[in-house]
């Protein structure tokens, strides 16, 4: 038993039938952390969200959540809360009475409580409506709003910032941010990269039911892959000249891809022969206007670490 994780888990398997959902996975996560699950469509990513939630049980490995050890029957284990596919309403309930029911089911949620998450989630403002108007991301957001309920140590959350717009992720990402201040831990699941690199600093990828990567965002970032950069110039074929003649630098085929990027070109390379690049264009006195990342550092290793390679090694 590690009482210093909230998550410890050890050769976890679980499948389906034939389906092998989860394949030996190992998951570190500390107290105080929002660590984030990404992985394709079908990566396991809320097999083993329901795990952590006690709604189904490991066929192998060993799990321990809060320093408990979690057995092969089923049982929600105590200060965890969260949803797995969407949260449960009652569409002809109210938000307010949506909570209200849940506290009242709970036994244990504070005085005033349902009004405190309705607030820390934005939704006063619509507390009276019936859940059956909400959009996805209102519904997202009172799901959380219930899983605060009853002040989870361990939040779990399955594809939380699904249909929220930029304010409401503004509010989850207050509120993710705010528990693990407080020392509560989350976990939470995206099938995007660009979802989690706003709301977490480390992160779990899950392809085919395993762990290709675990570890702090920027370690996955640093690692000295190649990437497509756009390069804007003063003197686009000057440019290409150079970074055809560059070692390390590749021309990618672009053109005709953006409207009005006519005189932009797409280079491929890591980065210290894209240094060399740009020194030699300043050397020939030609001026850089542009150079980025075509996908962000994270996509890039995201897709390279989850993308099955053809030859089939
Ligand atoms: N209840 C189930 N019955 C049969 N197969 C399932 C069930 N739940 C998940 N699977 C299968 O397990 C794999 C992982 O699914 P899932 O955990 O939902 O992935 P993700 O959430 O990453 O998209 C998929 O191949 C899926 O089809
Ligand atoms: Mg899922």
């Amino acid at each position: 038993m590690n009482t210093r994780l909230s998550v410890r888990a050890r050769g976890i398997g679980k499948c389906f039938g034939d389906v092998v959902a989860l394949d030996g996975i190992d998951l570190d996560v500390a107290p105080g952390r929002v660590h984030g699950l990404v992985g394709p469509n079908g990566a396991g990513k809320t097999t083993l969200l329901g795990l952590l939630l006690g709604l189904a049980a490991a066929d192998s490995g060993t799990l321990e959540i809060l320093g408990t050890p979690v057995g092969r029957t089923l049982d929600a284990p105590g200060g965890v809360a969260g949803f797995v596919d969407g949260p449960g309403l009652y569409p002809s309930l109210t938000a307010r009475q949506n909570l209200a029911a849940l506290a009242a089911l709970r036994g244990d949620v504070r005085a005033n409580r349902v009004d405190d998450v309705l607030d820390e989630v934005g939704l006063t403002d619509v507390a009276d409506d019936r859940t059956r108007g909400f959009s996805l991301g209102m519904r997202q957001r009172l799901g959380l709003a219930a899983a605060l309920l009853a002040e989870p140590r361990l939040l779990v959350l399955d594809e939380p910032s699904n249909g929220l717009d930029p304010a409401g992720k503004r509010h989850v990402h207050g509120v993710l941010g705010r528990l693990a201040a407080d020392g509560a831990t989350v976990v939470l699941s995206s099938h995007r990269m660009d979802d989690l690199e706003a709301l977490c600093d480390e992160v779990t990828i899950l392809a085919t039911g395993r762990v290709v990567f675990s570890g702090p965002l920027d370690k996955l970032a640093g690692e000295n892959r190649e990437l497509d950069y756009r390069l804007r110039t003063s003197d686009a074929s000057a440019a290409r000249l150079l970074a055809a003649d560059t070692a390390g630098v590749r021309l990618v085929d672009d053109a005709g891809s953006r409207p009005g990027a006519a005189e932009a070109t797409v280079v491929r390379a890591a980065t210290p022969a894209l240094d060399d690049l740009v020194a030699r264009l300043v050397r020939a006195g030609v001026a850089v206007r542009e150079l980025t990342p075509v996908v962000s550092p994270l996509e890039a290793a995201f897709l390279a670490l989850t993308t099955p390679q053809e030859d089939g090694g």
